[in-house]
């Protein structure tokens, strides 16, 4: 295996490719939104709970909304049993990426990130002012000991001020244990943490928030994903009270608007409802990798609703494949230029995928070397 040397990241100032409709992109090609099936954005393909429903409809817009979320921090604080002057609340988990890294970087620190994962990280660093280093270790997925051993030796070697961890990670879909995770921040306790956890309850195993708070450890979570509000904008951060503190006195009034919060509020009282999708989602990811894999197809291993798809190249078979009416997320800006990322949605809509890329104009070829696909300079 090669060595895994940390790679400095060039500047990543301006916006970074994502999955999701790109509506601009859709505009310019001449395709209407709505005939699109969206395999590229992660979010569990589920119809809002009847309570959600509900407390959206009963919200009023005409007064502004509770500028400290307070009746969605109980909610966080009692479904976690943490305490709630640790929890702050964003417009989704991106906004608190990009203020958290405004509240725990300096100009010249280092920021170290965990890759192949998502750009946000990077980008919020070098926006920060940080200088970036990416500890490519998580594709191809390996053991969680050996992972972050190499990672423990990393931070030994270049010393950085906060390290970025996705857990489950996006795109490869591995989970690390999370004791191993806690081991390694209390060990090297003068490093800032801050871990996106924002797919793990895709994964039913235990989270950050299961074990002692450690004054070091930043927790993000989005609830756009495994509540499937994507639109609504909702995401939370669990810390230390004093830095919740100083993060709240940076963040912008009234960020979380009336009807995220009460949609929020009313996803967790219904969470049985969004547990109940989960297992059809888990059931379905196994149904459609073995799909794939009768059809030639060599799906990577995953703990969560989202598969790498090696396919010989990645831009094009996506291009090929949106003119066909689905949407799937090229990893080239991952450093993955042999691999999609699929998200699993529902049967009928998992066949049209299956049909579209099985199509003749399509035929994969697997690749020889999977590890030879990560490209030597990664963006995002
Ligand atoms: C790992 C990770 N964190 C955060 C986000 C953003 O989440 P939100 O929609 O809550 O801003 C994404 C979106 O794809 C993501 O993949």
């Amino acid at each position: 295996m090669r060595t895994r040397l940390p790679m400095p990241l060039p500047p990543a100032r301006k916006q970074v490719d994502h999955g999701s409709i790109d509506h601009l992109e859709l505009s310019r090609l001449g395709i209407d939104p709505s005939s699109i099936l969206d395999f590229s954005s992660n979010i569990m393909p589920v119809e809002p709970s009847p309570l959600v429903w509900q407390a959206i409809q009963s919200v009023r817009w005409d007064a502004y909304p509770d500028r400290h979320c307070m009746e969605l921090i109980a909610a966080i604080a009692d479904l976690h049993q943490i305490p709630p002057d640790g929890i702050l609340v964003g417009n989704g988990c991106c906004d608190l990426i990009h203020t958290v890294a405004g509240s725990v970087l300096q100009a010249g620190d280092l920021a170290m990130v965990v890759g192949p994962t998502f750009s946000e990280y990077a980008r919020c660093s070098h926006l920060a002012g940080a200088r970036v280093i990416e500890v490519p270790i998580r594709f191809p997925v390996r053991e969680s000991s050996q992972l972050l051993h190499e990672l423990g030796n990393s931070i030994e070697e270049s010393k950085p001020q906060v390290v970025w961890l996705c857990n489950p990670n996006n795109p490869t879909g591995d989970y690390i244990e999370s004791e191993k995770i806690f081991e390694l921040a209390n060990r090297y306790a003068k490093v800032k943490w801050i871990v996106d956890e924002s797919y793990i309850d895709f994964v039913s195993r235990p989270s950050l928030l299961d074990l002692p708070q450690l004054n070091n450890v930043i927790v993000l979570r989005s609830m756009t994903k495994y509540y499937a509000m994507a639109g609504l904008r909702l995401g939370y951060a669990a810390m230390e009270s004093e830095l919740r503190d100083r993060w709240a006195e940076a963040q912008i009034p009234w960020q979380v608007n009336a009807i995220a919060q009460a949609a929020g509020v009313a996803a967790i009282e219904s969470k049985p409802h969004y547990d109940h999708a989960m297992q059809s989602l888990a059931l379905e990811t196994l149904r459609l990798r073995s799909r794939l894999v009768d059809a030639g197809f060599a799906p990577n291993p995953t703990e969560t609703g989202y598969f790498l798809l090696p396919v010989e190249d990645a831009t094009s078979t996506r291009n090929k494949l949106i003119q066909k009416g689905i949407l799937v997320r090229d990893c080239t800006s991952f450093g993955l230029r042999s691999h999609l990322r699929i998200s699993v949605r529902s049967r009928l809509e998992n066949e049209r995928f299956i049909d579209a890329i099985g199509s003749r104009e399509l035929r994969y070829h697997p690749s020889s070397e999977l590890d030879a696909d990560r490209s030597s300079h990664c963006e995002s």
